[in-house]
């Protein structure tokens, strides 16, 4: 059986005080068995986050790294393998963020994945449609070509060892959750995709869903046999609703 994972992104949020406040708070939590648990602090902030949480069951991850693994001339970039030293386990790659509002294409969402994993890192790839793109009825088409860059790249084994979050666009942070049955459709629909080539690694690959995700609708999502957790962003940044999240996976 898949493990759940309950991942919370604090996008650009937090200063050292409050960051150290939230660390308070996340070692207070009673953590599930079973349940894999990660956050991604802003960059500044992994450190004292690793720091803090080593003791506990917590991964950290980061929201975003460069698009290659080796040093190099790329000013304000932070590579994978710095993440990797910095402590991390997990790197988001194509947060909807990332590509609307730094042009992030599918062949650069291709590079930083291929990064991360050279690194030892595992790649969080956000796909997910606007709402225009749901009314239009594209759904389908607009998740599957974001994932295809990578099958085609890495096949259904390489996206097996990073993670598949679904995030509708018209979800995040705006309050407005895709229902669980309306989620687990995409969901299936990315599975069944996967298993066209490769069935058995299909059934492994974690795809957490993520779009306005709260103490209060956790539970229904995760009951869904295609949701395998979620990625929590405004919630994750309340230690006791990130753990009443995490326990309802
Ligand atoms: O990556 C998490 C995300 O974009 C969802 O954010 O605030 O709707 O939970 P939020």
């Amino acid at each position: 059986m898949r493990r759940p994972l309950v991942a919370g992104n604090w996008k650009m949020h937090g200063t050292r005080q409050s960051v150290d406040s939230l660390l308070k708070g996340l070692n207070q939590q009673d953590w599930p068995e079973g349940v894999d648990v990660m956050i991604a602090p802003p960059a500044l902030y992994i450190q004292q986050c690793h720091a803090s949480l080593i003791k506990s069951p917590v991964y950290i991850g980061a929201q975003s790294c460069a698009s290659q693994a080796e040093p190099g001339a790329l000013t304000g970039e932070i590579s994978p393998a710095q993440l990797r030293d910095a402590g991390c386990e997990y790197v988001l790659v194509g947060h909807s963020e990332r590509r609307s509002l730094f042009g992030e294409t599918d062949e650069v969402v291709r590079k930083k994945f291929a990064a991360a994993l050279a690194c030892g890192l595992r790649p969080v790839l956000c796909v997910g449609e606007t709402r225009e793109q749901r009314d239009a009825g594209l759904t389908a088409e607009v998740v599957g070509t974001q994932l295809q860059v990578i099958l085609d790249a890495f096949g259904v084994g390489g996206l097996a060892q990073g993670v598949v979050a679904y995030e509708p666009v018209w979800a995040i942070g705006t309050g407005l959750t895709a229902d669980p049955e309306q989620a687990q459709d995409v969901h299936a629909m990315i599975r069944a995709r996967l298993a066209i080539m490769d069935d058995e690694q299909a059934q492994l690959v974690q795809i957490v869903y993520g779009g306005s995700v709260k103490a209060d609708n956790a539970e229904d999502l995760f009951a869904m046999p295609d949701i395998d957790g979620g990625l929590v962003g405004g919630a994750s940044l309340n230690a006791d609703e990130f753990g009443a999240i995490a326990r309802a996976a």
